[in-house]
């Protein structure tokens, strides 16, 4: 059997005593939407940050396509086809959506940021930002400086630029934070249009975006796996309704964290 595109054994990482991630293993299968969720501070964003390799785990092993990548920096990560979108935004506000869309693809191709200024009018960077920016739906706004999109296209910019370099798995952590409504639905809609052509981790709080989107769902809690199965599998957990999602049925307005 071909090995599965991330698997994750035994990952360990303590702060000062505390286990931010508690003996995790997680499998994600080529092609699907894999969702991990859990209240705040159950440690999803410290999973991702080991995952892309900002992190270095206490212990455990990270294997990308069967290959064992726990030792490599987070550039390394990004050449065999890992990339992530943050929680917290990481967008250079004063340059146009274009530019940052062209200068990620820049870093990826490992160029000196001093060129950057000649850079920007390089066909082999513009023309991979301009596709990516047409995938999110971002491509009439190019010319716009960053700073005078709404939050929603903020998001959305952000998963262009990590779509930029075409990866194989795309970690998304909390991509509907802080969205209306209607932003909800409408990057519901456009990861709904992703799915089989990437694989993702998501991470989000959203409960309504993940029964949506997700193939599967691994439930973490104080750093460990309380559950990990089919959407149905996991609403009927009787483990993950304690400690998560409340009898009242799956919680949909929980502050993101
Ligand atoms: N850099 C850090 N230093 C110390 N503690 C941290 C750090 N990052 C995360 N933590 C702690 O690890 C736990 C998990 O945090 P986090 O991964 O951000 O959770 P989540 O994303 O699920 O809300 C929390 O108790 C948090 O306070
Ligand atoms: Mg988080």
């Amino acid at each position: 059997m071909a090995p599965a595109l991330l698997t994750v054994e035994n990952l360990n990482k303590s702060f000062g005593g505390i286990a931010a991630t508690d003996h995790v293993d997680l499998i994600v299968e080529a092609g699907e939407i894999h969702a991990v969720i859990g209240p705040n501070g159950a440690g999803k964003t410290t999973l991702v940050a080991q995952l892309s390799g900002e992190l270095r785990p206490d212990g455990g092993e990270i294997k990308f396509v069967g290959q064992n990548i726990t030792p490599l920096a987070a550039h390394a990560r990004a050449h065999l086809g890992i990339a992530r979108t943050f929680q917290i935004t990481n967008l250079m506000l004063d340059m146009t959506v274009r530019d940052n869309v062209a200068l990620a693809v820049q870093a990826y191709a490992g160029h000196s940021f001093r060129f950057w200024a000649d850079a920007r009018c390089e066909e082999r960077l513009v023309e991979p930002a301009m596709a990516a920016l047409a995938r999110v739906g971002l491509a009439d706004r190019a010319g716009s400086i960053a700073r005078a999109m709404s939050h929603g296209e903020h998001r959305q910019l952000e998963i262009a630029i990590a779509l930029a370099t075409e990866p194989r798995l795309l970690l998304l952590d909390e991509p509907m934070a802080g969205m209306g409504v209607e932003e909800a639905q409408s990057m519901v809609a456009f990861l709904d249009g992703l799915k089989g052509e990437k694989t993702m981790l998501l991470v989000e709080h959203d409960m309504d975006a993940v029964f949506a989107l997700a193939d599967r769902i691994t439930v973490l809690v104080h750093g460990k796996v309380i559950a990990s199965g089919a959407p149905d599998e996991i609403r009927g957990d009787a483990a993950v309704r304690r400690a998560y999602l409340g009898d009242e049925g799956p919680l949909s307005n929980e502050e993101s964290g």
